[in-house]
């Protein structure tokens, strides 16, 4: 038996910073992505080599209810004990309101809400005594969203997760918690145009985008500090007080 910290969306950003840290911290990793299999096996060398742990990768698409079984399979097979899990990938629609179709809705919602849900319900006999699950959530989920309509309403819906599956968790003895950044610097940032960018940091009271690093020590102290539970922590460099 091998212990672990499951990361969906592991490979980049927010992820992978978390990924970095825990294994620093001395744990072991099952990262998930969708399609970058190249960064994802780099990512995965790249831990290795410097933290010495074992690192999992393993290609998982939170939009597909197969992926589900593709998880759950893959601990059991590999005989892997969860000291957490990490559900952090989280996709978005940007499509405009009077174009936007439920197909395109329910994808948001399956990957943000849907998933989940129905992998935890599938997971919860594989944790160790006193695991834990941390949700990525986002400031946007408090903030209404200026384009996404769906990202905003499911990383609301996620927070309220955080809060509502506290009880029915307890039968279990995982505590369940949430990380709501505000505007983190990874690729998803990235690619906004440089007077987006500009107009983001001019609302945020620390004045930058927050680093990858800044926001994975948030996960790790979720998971290692015993008495929190139900708790969404917003780490935004101020976005609302400017
Ligand atoms: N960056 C921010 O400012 C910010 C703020 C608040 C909340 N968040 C949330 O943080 C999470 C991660 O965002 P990020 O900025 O770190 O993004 P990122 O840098 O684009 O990294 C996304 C990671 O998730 C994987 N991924 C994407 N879609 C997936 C899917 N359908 N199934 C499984 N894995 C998937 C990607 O792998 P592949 O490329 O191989 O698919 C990659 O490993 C998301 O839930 C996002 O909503 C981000």
């Amino acid at each position: 038996m091998e212990n672990c910290v499951c990361i969906t969306g592991g490979t980049k950003g927010i992820g992978k910073a978390v990924a970095a840290c825990l294994a620093e911290a001395g744990y072991n990793l099952l990262l998930t992505y969708s399609s970058d299999s190249e960064t994802a096996q780099a990512t995965g060398n790249e831990l290795r080599l410097q933290y010495g742990r074992q690192v999992h990768i393993l290609q998982a698409d939170s939009s597909a209810p197969s992926s589900i079984e593709i998880i759950y399979r893959y601990l059991t097979e590999q005989s892997l004990r969860l000291d957490a899990v990490v559900f952090n990938a989280g996709i978005t629609s940007r499509c405009p309101f009077e174009e936007l179709a439920l197909a395109e809705w329910e994808r948001v919602f399956f990957a943000n809400v849907h998933f989940p849900v129905f992998l935890l319900q599938r997971l919860t006999g594989l944790f160790n005594e006193g695991g834990s699950v941390v949700f990525t959530g986002s400031l946007m989920g408090i903030q209404p969203h200026s384009v996404s309509l769906a990202y905003g309403v499911t990383k609301s819906a996620v927070h309220a997760l955080v809060k509502n599956l506290v009880k029915f968790l307890v039968p279990y003895h995982i505590r369940v918690n949430g990380v709501a950044p505000g505007f983190v610097d990874t690729e998803w940032q990235k690619e906004k145009p440089a007077e987006i960018r500009r107009n983001i940091e001019n609302k945020v009271a620390s004045g930058r985008f927050c680093r990858p690093e800044e926001v994975a020590e948030v996960y790790k102290m979720l998971i290692e500090n015993n008495y929190f539970n139900g708790e969404v922590i917003v780490i935004d460099g101020g976005y609302s007080y400017k």
